[in-house]
């Protein structure tokens, strides 16, 4: 049988790193694509010189051309303009737009049956116009954040409590941002909640820590954002969706009237398999919770609001 096919745009850290983990872990062949000519296929090469070493067989190659992702089963997009000095939040948000409009135009015309997984930042808006542009169903819509924003939360309850990330449990939900809603009551160590390990100021404090643990990361890099754990949470998703394991994992999903919103990619836990979203799964919110999770959403439709037309 063949190797499932990966194409993932955008060969700068997270994409690269993101590559590296899907070949190195045997999940697909992967096709690396980039702007910046000669960058992918750079990449590429380098990494297909590591599997004698590591020991796996998974093709990867590097193009500027999207003929060469024709038939892949997923789409990661992590092209993308970063802030540069200067830059405002709307033209970020504009020049990113055109980017993720035009990638995703051209790689879903060659793969129209991918799964879309979205990591372009601001990553909320970013999945409307992933949707868009591929006129896709929602179930092959996807964005990663809550992943990456639960891992982090779950690295901080384990070095709290000394005990094995594996043993940590942590769903956040909300979208991809200052206004994320980490879930301390669906948060557990080896099934114990964590409301029940921790005081409520210890628990206030690690997710203050998890809310700003993008920011965090960026102040120490000084340039760049951080790339080993989104490249992590990323190859998680694929390896679901590929294996058709039905792993609930927390993504950005359109919701449908889901946790009382509509028409508006949120973070929520999601079951994944072969088709990409196979079901949203509701869990019940306190009246606390439920008005952070409403913040948030309102946050995102805001910027929603604020995309360019196309
Ligand atoms: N969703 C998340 O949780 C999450 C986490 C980390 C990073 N991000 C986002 O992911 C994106 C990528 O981050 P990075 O650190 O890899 O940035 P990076 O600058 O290292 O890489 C971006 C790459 O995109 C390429 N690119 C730009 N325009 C392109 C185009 N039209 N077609 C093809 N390639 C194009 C650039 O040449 C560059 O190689 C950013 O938007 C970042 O904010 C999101």
């Amino acid at each position: 049988m063949a190797r499932p096919k990966v194409t993932v745009i955008g060969a700068g850290n997270v994409g690269a790193t993101t590559a590296q983990r899907i070949v190195e872990a045997g999940l697909a062949d992967v096709v690396l694509v980039d702007i910046v000519e000669g960058l992918p296929q750079g990449k590429a090469l380098d990494l297909s010189e590591s599997a004698p070493v590591l020991g796996h067989d998974c093709r990867i190659s590097g193009s500027n051309d999207y003929a060469d992702t024709a038939g892949s089963d997923i789409v990661v997009v992590t092209s993308g303009l970063a802030r540069q000095p200067g830059m405002s939040r709307d033209d970020l948000l504009a020049k990113n737009t055109a980017i993720v409009r035009s990638v995703v135009q051209q790689a879903t015309a060659v793969s129209p049956a991918a799964v879309l997984i979205v990591v372009t930042n601001p990553l909320d808006a970013m999945c409307h116009v992933a949707l868009q542009a591929s006129g896709f169903p929602r179930e092959r819509v996807l964005g990663m954040a809550g992943v990456l924003d639960s891992a982090r939360f779950r690295t901080f309850i384990a070095w709290e409590l000394g005990v094995s990330v594996t043993s940590t449990h942590a769903f956040v939900l909300g979208g991809h941002g200052d206004t994320m809603v980490p879930l301390p009551r669906y948060s557990s160590v080896a099934g114990v909640p964590l409301t029940e390990l921790l005081s409520a100021e210890r628990i206030e404090e690690l997710v203050t820590r998890t809310r700003n643990g993008g920011a965090e990361v960026v102040a120490l890099l000084k340039s760049g954002s951080a790339y080993y754990a989104p490249a992590a949470a990323v190859a998680q998703m694929v390896a679901a969706i590929l294996g058709d394991t039905k792993a609930i994992l927390p993504c950005a999903v359109l919701l449908r009237g889901e946790y009382g919103h509509r028409d508006l990619f949120v973070g929520v836990p999601v079951k994944l398999g072969r088709g990409g979203m196979e079901a949203v799964v509701e869990i019940e919110l306190s009246a606390e919770e439920r008005a952070a999770f409403d913040r948030s959403a309102d946050a995102v439709r805001e910027l929603v609001e604020h995309l360019p037309a196309g």
